[in-house]
Formats: structure tokens, sequence, C-alpha cells
């Protein structure tokens, strides 16, 4: 691993080192993949504008959200089913972020529970929901979030019914779900909630004291709702094209999302950052934080927690570089007028 220079290092190890099966569920996506390898490339038309002639000795990459100063804007996106990975489960990738001082967000479909994960550090990772139709068991896992001292829900929202992963559906639908133990549902109880609607962000707000960010966000007028309904912030993201097959990629939509929301709350974005570069054009374009899904896993399958540090690694080294060679010292002056976007 010492000699590895970059992200599909590790995806070519990840191969070698996982199931046929476990591979196709880490690498697969709706239909014929198109939106999952939209993501990646769309990156490719967007071109940065670099500036001379400054100092860039220092670069800061620090990133502040809802009060929690973290040393780099790249975070760990929820992933779950984490044992297929590695036997033991989330802990080695929570464990890495803690680590680099890079935030985490746990899913609910985890192999440890939530509070196997919370203890394995010091400060708990995000939680993210999928909630059922049967609102116990969504408060059973709030509860539980919120006992292990959880500040931050991401409820995500693209999920109604599971996407059409023609390699993987079981995982999702059945079979898997017993073969491997899912920790918040040692009793059963895993469901998609396709009645999931914009009034659950009032029963949350009425019973929970807890930041909420909507994950799945991809139009303008979602992310007008967003406001209207106070949310605290939203995840630009379309699951890593795993459920729509839609042809739009994140970074695309980005920018419409950003000129609605104004500065108003958080905008992070997933899906298809792959380099450095991908994570300035982000920035650019109005992300406060930029999470990787599949990278990270790649890490974690080549050699658990020490690859997902490596994983991190190589994307900070890229992104300072990156800051260094645009002229830009710190995340906050990284801005629109650095990104150039060539239409398809
Ligand atoms: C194997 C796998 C499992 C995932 N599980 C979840 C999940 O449980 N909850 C969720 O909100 N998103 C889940 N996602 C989506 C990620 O959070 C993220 O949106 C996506 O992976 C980002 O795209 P990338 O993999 O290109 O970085 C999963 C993604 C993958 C690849």
């Amino acid at each position: 691993m010492n000699n590895f220079q970059n992200i599909w290092d590790f995806k070519n190890t990840s191969k070698e080192n996982l199931t046929q099966h476990a591979f196709d569920y880490l690498v697969g996506g709706a239909d014929d993949l198109r939106t999952f390898k939209r993501n990646i490339e769309a990156y490719q038309h967007f071109q940065i504008r670099p500036r001379r002639l400054i100092d860039v000795t220092n670069v800061d990459t620090s990133m502040e959200l809802f009060g929690k100063k973290y040393a780099s804007p790249i975070f760990l996106a929820p992933v779950g089913f984490q044992e297929l990975f590695h036997k033991d489960g989330e802990i080695p990738a929570v464990k890495a972020a803690a680590t680099k001082n890079i935030l985490s967000v746990a899913s609910t479909v985890t192999s440890k529970s939530f509070s196997e994960i919370c203890e394995a550090v010091d400060s708990p990772p995000w939680f993210q929901l999928y909630t059922t139709s049967d609102r116990t068991t969504t408060t059973r896992l709030l509860d539980q979030a919120q006992k292990n001292n959880c500040k931050t829900i991401v409820l995500t929202v693209d999920v109604p019914v599971p996407g059409n992963r023609e390699k993987h559906i079981e995982i999702l639908t059945g079979s898997m779900r017993t073969e491997n133990t899912l920790g918040n549902f040692k009793d059963g109880g895993a469901d998609f909630d396709p009645t999931l609607t914009w009034d659950f962000i009032p029963w949350f707000k009425k019973n929970y004291n807890m930041n909420l960010l909507l994950k799945g966000i991809m139009t303008a007028e979602d992310a007008a709702l967003a406001l209207d309904y106070e949310v605290d912030g939203i995840i630009v993201s379309n699951h890593g094209g795993r459920q729509l097959e839609s042809d739009l990629s994140t970074i695309e939509v980005l920018e419409e999302i950003s000129k609605t929301i104004n500065g108003a709350i958080p905008i992070l974005i997933d899906g298809g950052i792959r380099r450095g570069t991908d994570i300035f054009k982000a920035l650019a374009l109005g992300a406060t934080a930029v999470g990787i899904g599949r990278p990270y896993i790649y890490g974690l399958a080549t050699d658990g927690q020490a690859g997902v540090e490596k994983v991190l690694d190589i994307l900070q080294t890229e992104l300072v570089r990156n800051m260094q060679l645009a002229g830009a010292t710190s995340i906050s002056k990284i801005n629109k007028k650095q990104v150039r976007e060539k239409k398809f």
C-alpha cells in the first residue's frame, strides 16, 4: 500500500480482496450505471482557473460545521453493511476519520449498532436515518442517536424504494439482510418507507433537538422547500448513482442549488469525487464539505483503518497541492470565479 498513488490503486486491490458479491455491491449502481459514471465524468467538464503570484507556502484546509472545526472539507458519507468489506464493520473507518479529525456519517443499515460505533471513538459521528413507515422504529433509532450524544441527523430522502441495482438487488430486498447482521435491527424491522414526506420535518423538530440535514437533494425546487421547512443543511447527492438513473450528476446541479440556498445553510455534496481537483471544483461551486463513499471503502477493503487513513491522506495531499497550484490559501478563498464549465 505504501506505493499506492491514487484512489484507483485502492479500487484494484479491493477487487482482489473482496468476494465478487461484495465487490459488485460496492461498485454497483442503478440500471446501466449512467448516473454513477456521469458523477465521475462530469468533473472533467469543469475547468479550474488558477490565480498566480500568491504566497501559497501555508494552506489552511480546515472547515467548520455546526460549531465544530474539522481538518478538511472531506467527509465520509454513510455506507451500509461494512462487514461485507472488513470483519470489524464500520469501526476501522470511523476510527480513521476520528484520527484525521474528519467528519463521518454512520448509516442506519450498519453492521455494528450505532452505540457500538460510538463506543469506538470519543466524539460520535453524525447519524444517517432511513425512516420506516412505522414511526416506532424511527423513534427508536433517533432515541439511540440522542442517547449517544449525536448532534446531527442526516435524513436520506432518495430511497422511497430501492433502486434497480441488477447485480445486488437482493442485498436490499431480503436475503442478505439475514446473512449479515444489521446492528441497529437485531430484532428485525428494517424496511423502505415510500410514505416519507416533508411532514416528517415538523414532527422531527417537535420531538428532537438535533440538527437535521436532508441527503439526496438534486433540484433548486427542493432546495427552496428545504429552506421553507428550516432544515439545518442539505447534501446534494444521488446516492452515488445507485437510486434513480437520471443522467444528472451532482456537480452539475450544485450551482443552481447553491444560488437558491444563497449561503443560508451549509450545502454538502457527494458522488464521483476521486481527485483533489474534484474537491476543489465542488468547493468553488458552493459546497462547504465534500463526501466520499466508495473511495474510502476501497481503502477499508485494502487495509482496514490504515487503508482508510491512506485514502484520506492521498485526497487531502491532492487538495492541498491543487489549492497551491490554483492560488487559494484557504477553503474560503476558493470561489466560483475559479471554475469554468464547458457544457456537455
Ligand atoms: C456500498 C454503498 C452503500 C451505501 N449505503 C448508504 C446508506 O446506507 N445510506 C445512505 O444514505 N447512503 C448510502 N450510500 C451512498 C453514499 O452515502 C454516497 O451518497 C455515495 O456513495 C457517494 O458516491 P461515491 O461512492 O461516488 O463517492 C452507499 C453507497 C455505497 C457505495
